[in-house]
This record gives C-alpha cells, structure tokens and sequence, in this order.
C-alpha cells in the first residue's frame, strides 16, 4: 500500500526564513569546540532529507529512530523529507559483564515492517556494535528493504563492518556531544554537535 496523500516539498518549507540557533560565545563548561553549528546541521539535515525524498517517492516507508541520540535528527529529517512516512522509534542498551558484551531492546517498535521500506536513523555509529545488532535483529522482520542513515560516522572507530546509506558527517575520533548525543546524559538539548573537553572524559 502505498500512501495516498501528498505533502509540500521541503524546498518549499524551508525557503521560508527560519530560526537557528548561533553558536555560542561562550561553550558551556566541559565543552572543547564545536565541530557543527547549528546552522551546518540543518544544511546537511536538508540535503539528505532531499535524496531520501527523491529515492522513496510512492514507497511504503518507516522511520526508526533509535532512542535517545536520534531525538534531534529523526525529528528534524522527517520534516526534511516530503514523503510520507510512518515514524517509529526503539531503544537499546550496551551492556557488558561476565557473559561478554552485546546490546538488549529495551522498546522495540509496535509496526509491522514486513514488506515495507525502512530506514534506521541514528545518531552515531562508533564501533558499529549497536546498529549491526540492530539490523540483524529487523532484517528478521522481513522488510522489503533495509537501509541506515546516520548522523555522525566515527569510521576510524569501526570494528563491525555496517552498511551506512546516508551519513551526514564523517567525524574523528573525538568524543562529541549536543543535538541529542549526550555524555553521562548531560548535553543532549544543545543545537550544535561539540567536542567533549579531553579533560572530562579523564
Ligand atoms: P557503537 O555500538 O560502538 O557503534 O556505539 C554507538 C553508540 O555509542 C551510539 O549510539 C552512542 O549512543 C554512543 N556513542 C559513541 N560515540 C559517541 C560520542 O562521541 N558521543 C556520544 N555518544 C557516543
Ligand atoms: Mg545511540
């Protein structure tokens, strides 16, 4: 089944002049730089939001956003896009004990997948641990097709190899936070993506 109603196109929204939020003076304490403003984001978020767009016309499409880091991203992308789409979200966790190391869900989505096109939104892919359980786990759903857009892309980091289809910035290996990435759950509501102080993580 593919949706019926029709929605403005992107360009058409964001043409209209929008607030950003400007960076900072002053960085709140434990920050090193910003490496995106809030002003890149919503230009790269538009771009992609643009390809997907063109790409999944007329297609049966989910969103799943990975819960909490994909907050600001998911959100924003979709309103990038002018398909429609049926939003979803999951959680997970990495944990590591005696038994080894993995990740867990802990909410899975209520949708039905099969045969739908879907496409995971995250916030950064790392070691490439999380997202290659992950699509393990939806690829036995039965999707028509499976595809990752990511904000961040750590790629020097990758220890599991994971097909990324979109990625907005290719990073360095620095620990970032803001626009929904967090450390020790602090920084997740800042507009831009900044560097951790090395300090703080010492
Ligand atoms: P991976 O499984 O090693 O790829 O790790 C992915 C998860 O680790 C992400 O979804 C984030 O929650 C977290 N993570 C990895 N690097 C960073 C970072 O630089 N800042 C904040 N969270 C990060
Ligand atoms: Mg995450």
């Amino acid at each position: 089944m593919s949706p019926e109603y029709a929605l403005p196109h992107a360009e058409t929204i964001y043409a209209t002049p929008r607030y950003v939020a400007p960076v900072p003076a002053t960085l709140p304490r434990g920050l090193d730089r910003v490496l995106y403003s809030a002003d890149d984001i919503a230009r790269r978020v538009r771009e992609i939001g643009n390809r997907i767009s063109a790409e999944y016309r007329g297609r049966d499409l989910v969103l799943i956003g990975v819960l909490r880091g994909a907050l600001c991203f998911m959100t924003d992308l979709m309103r990038a896009m002018d398909v429609p789409a049926v939003v979803e979200v999951m959680a997970v966790s990495s944990y590591s004990g005696r038994g080894g190391s993995g990740v867990k869900i802990v909410k899975d989505i209520d949708t039905d997948v099969a045969g739908r096109h879907v496409i995971v939104v995250e916030d950064i892919v790392d070691s490439g641990m999380t997202l290659d359980f992950l699509l393990k786990y939806l690829s036995f759903k039965r999707p028509a097709s499976l595809e990752v857009c990511a904000l961040l892309d750590k790629k020097s980091r990758r220890t599991v190899p994971v097909p990324l289809r979109w990625v907005g910035f290719e990073i360095p290996d620095e620990f970032v936070v803001g626009y929904g990435l967090d450390y020790r759950d602090h920084y997740r509501n800042l507009p831009y993506v900044a560097t951790l102080a090395p300090s703080e993580l010492a």
